[in-house]
């Protein structure tokens, strides 16, 4: 299955601009914490931004804040979700910006999804200006609580009803960033994010597990209320828990 397939929907886009842990602030944080990451730069750019979560923490970071992404209905909401952003419809493998020019490149959960990696990561290295600094993360699905029910087994019942696809063919790794030409670091990271219960199922709502449901023909309200209804949450209520999202992040310089 295509990325389009995935992303291209307006329930994606809608989904992507209101429903997914606001993760981003933490990794810029921990990148500044420990990658000395600049406090600002001329130019940021978020490559496959979606609608544009993973670029908001990157607007008061930069004079100018780009946001590029393949999908038209995703870049359409970044103006929203990520004011003073400038989104474009772009793949990460032609990024339209000059060599060199940009000082702080992130990709968040993005060059997973790209068709050539080995092109994306030379686009990435191209566009680098001397000095700047790239950040490449990802997170899994928030399967953990931080106190409360373990959420582990019940979420192992959620994929066996409702599969993942087929992992990447060409994983985004430090080997990958470091084939491009770059020198790269990287860090495990643990971001907690309060979620009540239907934010939580609202989130669980975006992942590619249901949109490949939903495109075999299952009903996403039949999903939604499922997960609703069997979710060990804590309390009876729509009370809040601290959701782990673990993830790493791989930051790449020019040597
Ligand atoms: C998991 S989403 C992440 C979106 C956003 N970075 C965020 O964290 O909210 C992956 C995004 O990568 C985009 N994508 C797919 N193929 C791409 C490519 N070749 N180049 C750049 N982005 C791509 C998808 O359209 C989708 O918006």
């Amino acid at each position: 299955m295509g990325s389009g397939a995935l992303f291209g929907s307006a329930e994606a886009a809608l989904g992507y601009a209101s429903a997914r842990p606001p993760v981003h602030p933490a990794v810029v944080a921990l990148a500044e914490e420990r990658f000395d990451l600049p406090a600002s730069v001329e130019v940021a750019l978020d490559v496959g931004c979606g609608a544009g979560l993973s670029t908001r923490p990157l607007v008061g970071r930069a004079r100018r804040c780009l946001a590029v992404d393949p999908e038209p209905g995703m870049v359409a909401l970044v103006s929203q979700v990520a004011p003073g952003a400038l989104g474009a419809e772009a793949r990460a493998e032609a990024l339209p910006v000059p060599d060199g020019s940009v000082g702080l490149v992130t990709a968040a959960g993005s060059l997973d999804f790209v068709d050539d990696l080995g092109a994306a990561v030379a686009e990435l290295a191209r566009v680098l200006a001397p000095g700047g600094m790239a950040l490449v993360y990802d997170f899994a699905t928030g399967r953990r609580l931080r106190d409360g029910p373990d959420l582990g087994p019940w979420f192992d019942d959620v994929l066996a009803r409702w599969p993942r696809g087929a992992p990447s063919t060409s994983p985004v790794t430090a080997d990958a960033l470091e084939a491009g030409g770059l020198v790269v670091v990287c860090q495990p990271f643990e971001v907690d994010v309060s979620l009540t219960r239907s934010a939580y199922v609202d989130y669980l709502l975006t992942e590619s597990f249901v949109t490949l449901a939903v495109g075999r023909g299952e009903d996403r309200a039949n999903i939604a209320r499922w997960l609703a209804s069997t979710v060990p949450w804590p309390g009876v209520g729509d009370e809040p828990a601290d959701v782990v999202f673990a993830g790493y992040v791989l930051a790449a310089r020019h040597p």
